[in-house]
């Protein structure tokens, strides 16, 4: 059977990932995962059951019969997450879901209940795939894979302005604590660590604005896929 193509975008918190797999899913008319958004729906399902994110076990047979579907959203507007048809966006998107969705992450139980389940986002015509591993464990094998970084102040900036921008109130100390927290726990735990793939084209974006790293990327999407130039 042959596989639909498929780009990796992997980074830490705040990198751009969520920006640019929306501009080139809407480009190319790809099917989008959000990985992120998987975790943090197993954060929100555990909070809901009074299930501690140390209890990986439990945490990962959650992970069955979950219908989870992307949609893309207005603009560079995260994308709007559906569980069973319900949009649990503002939910999952708090910063203390990201945090347990962190914790629980670190299990290899829950990783791996949540492996196949992944995979099955790939179908015709192509995925864009963001998360941490999905260059490293999950697609091994795609097509391109990116991988973003921007300075931490950088990042905790623009995650401040998105959450201020849906009305979540965050303390700008806090956050950053909390984002460094979190990338310490995802670079450094056993399973699947947050590190480049092999081959992963790597792309600073702490100086750079968002349609320039999109152009960048889709001129390599371009060359890589033998699509016509989208700019003349
Ligand atoms: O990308 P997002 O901030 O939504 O991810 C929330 C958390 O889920 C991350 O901090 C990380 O620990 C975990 N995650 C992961 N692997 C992925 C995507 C997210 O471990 N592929």
């Amino acid at each position: 059977m042959i596989k639909s193509p498929v780009i990796t975008v992997d980074g830490p918190s705040g990198s751009g990932k969520g920006t640019l797999c929306n501009r080139i899913s809407r480009w190319l008319n790809w099917n989008l995962l959000d990985s992120g958004a998987l975790y943090r729906i197993l954060a929100l399902l555990a909070q809901r059951e009074n299930i501690p994110v140390s209890d990986g076990v439990g945490v990962a047979a959650l992970a069955h019969d979950l219908d989870v579907q992307f949609r893309s959203a207005e603009g560079d507007e995260p994308v709007i997450v559906l569980l069973n048809g319900d949009d649990v966006s503002p939910q999952i998107r708090q910063e203390d879901c990201g945090s347990a969705a962190s914790s629980l992450a670190a299990h290899s139980v829950v990783r791996e209940a949540i492996l196949g389940w992944q995979r099955s986002f790939q179908r015709p015509p192509g995925l864009v795939a963001d998360g941490r591993d999905m260059g490293t464990v999950v697609f091994p094998n795609a097509e391109l894979k990116v991988f973003l970084l921007a300075n931490p102040h950088e990042r905790a900036k623009r995650r401040y302005k998105q959450l201020n921008a849906k009305g979540i109130n965050v303390k700008f100390p806090q956050l950053v604590g909390s984002i460094a927290e979190r990338d310490e726990r995802d670079k450094q735990r056993i399973h699947s660590p947050l590190k480049p793939a092999d081959g992963a084209v790597v792309i600073d974006t702490s100086d750079r604005g968002r349609d320039d790293v999109f152009a960048q990327v889709a001129a390599i999407i371009e060359k890589r896929f033998g699509l016509p130039a989208m700019r003349t």
